[in-house]
């Protein structure tokens, strides 16, 4: 039997999401729903919790179904009770949701997760089996340890700054520059996915860094905390101005201070490690970490999505799908 997540059930299924996702469950059962939504759908065999879905959608990022588009219901995790694998109950779980999904209105679920995961194979082949696009790749991830960084020879070569350039870090962010790029993030300037504000509840903007030219930041790399690797600081938002990719320098100086920076703060204790993310489509980003990240890295990965359309005939109670 599969209900939507209870008070009563918190203690017994927060083992049946990742330790990012936990604080969520109390935000799937308020009662005064805030931006994000959270919808948390157990599986349960004589009450007992086997299994949990969470997925999550907000009023704010366009998601929710009142917005104008895009459509989207973003799946965070399932996740079987190691005892019941194999019996169906994801399978069941997807099909509650993507029943949810299609009710609020809905068209399409997404997900987004790593090849690094533990349960990789059963996870795409569950997706597959629940009708879901074939995965594309959409970062390089690769994990570093900060002090192999700081040894990069090419961090010892002279990288010098046109007159007039500031670095900074983002700590130091002043209103007008903030005002500045958001617009430009608004305009469509700047890509969302990269820009300094992605992901800010995470942000350490003392250890983020920028350069400033007049009224204009032209260039960033953020560190956030990485919700997902405990000891690791993520390498976030790498962006130069288009104006000025040809032959500054920039990102190789963006890049050094930012390893600069983590290695000589005390947040190195708790978070020794650095994960950098690369888009596939971003050839000359690719190439950057190829020649100068990849070589010091002790673990290359990579990250993928892939959506599901909520068509009204997928959502006949599927044949295959087992009752518990
Ligand atoms: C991924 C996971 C949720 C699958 O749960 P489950 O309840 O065992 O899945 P189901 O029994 O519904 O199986 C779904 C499909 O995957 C297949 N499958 C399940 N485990 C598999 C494995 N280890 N290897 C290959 N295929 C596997 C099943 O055979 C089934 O395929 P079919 O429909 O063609 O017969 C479970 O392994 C798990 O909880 N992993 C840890 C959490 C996790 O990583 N979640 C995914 C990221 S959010």
């Amino acid at each position: 039997m599969i209900t939507p997540l209870g008070r009563e059930d918190i203690s017994a299924v927060s083992s049946l999401t990742f330790p990012a996702y936990r604080f969520l469950l109390e935000q799937a059962i308020a009662d005064n729903k805030s931006e994000e939504t959270v919808i948390a759908l157990v599986a349960r065999s004589a009450g007992t919790p086997v299994g949990l879905v969470l997925a999550r959608y907000s009023v704010t990022d366009g998601s929710s179904p009142d917005a104008e588009h895009p459509q989207q219901l973003a799946l965070l995790s399932v996740m079987t009770d190691l005892l019941w694998r194999r019996c169906g109950v994801a399978t069941s779980l997807l099909q509650a949701l993507k029943e949810e999904g299609w009710r609020l209105g809905f068209q399409r679920l997404k997900v987004g997760y790593t090849t690094k995961m533990e349960s990789l194979a059963a996870f795409e082949h569950l997706l597959a089996s629940t009708g879901w696009s074939a995965p594309q790749p959409s970062m390089h991830l690769s994990l570093f340890r900060v002090s192999d960084m700081q040894k990069a020879s090419w961090q010892g070569f002279a990288l010098s700054r046109p007159r007039g350039y500031e670095l900074f870090p983002l700590s130091e962010l002043r209103d007008e520059e903030s005002a500045r790029l958001k617009a430009g993030v608004a305009a469509g300037d700047i890509p969302e996915g990269l820009s300094p504000f992605a992901d800010e509840e995470y942000l350490v903007p003392e250890l983020s860094v920028g350069i400033r030219f007049g009224k204009d930041v032209v260039a960033w790399m953020t560190l956030i905390r990485s919700p997902f690797i405990s000891d690791a600081l993520c390498y976030r938002s790498f962006f130069v101005h288009p104006a000025m990719r040809t032959a500054n320098g920039f990102g190789a100086l963006v890049a050094r201070e930012a390893f600069y920076l983590h290695a000589a703060s005390h947040i190195r204790e708790e978070r020794p490690n650095g994960v950098f993310g690369t888009s596939c489509n971003a050839i000359k980003q690719l190439n950057f970490a190829r020649k100068r990240l990849f070589p010091y890295c002790h673990e290359i990965y990579e990250s993928r999505r892939t959506t599901l359309l909520l068509q009204k005939e997928a959502m006949k109670p599927m044949k295959e799908a087992i009752t518990l």
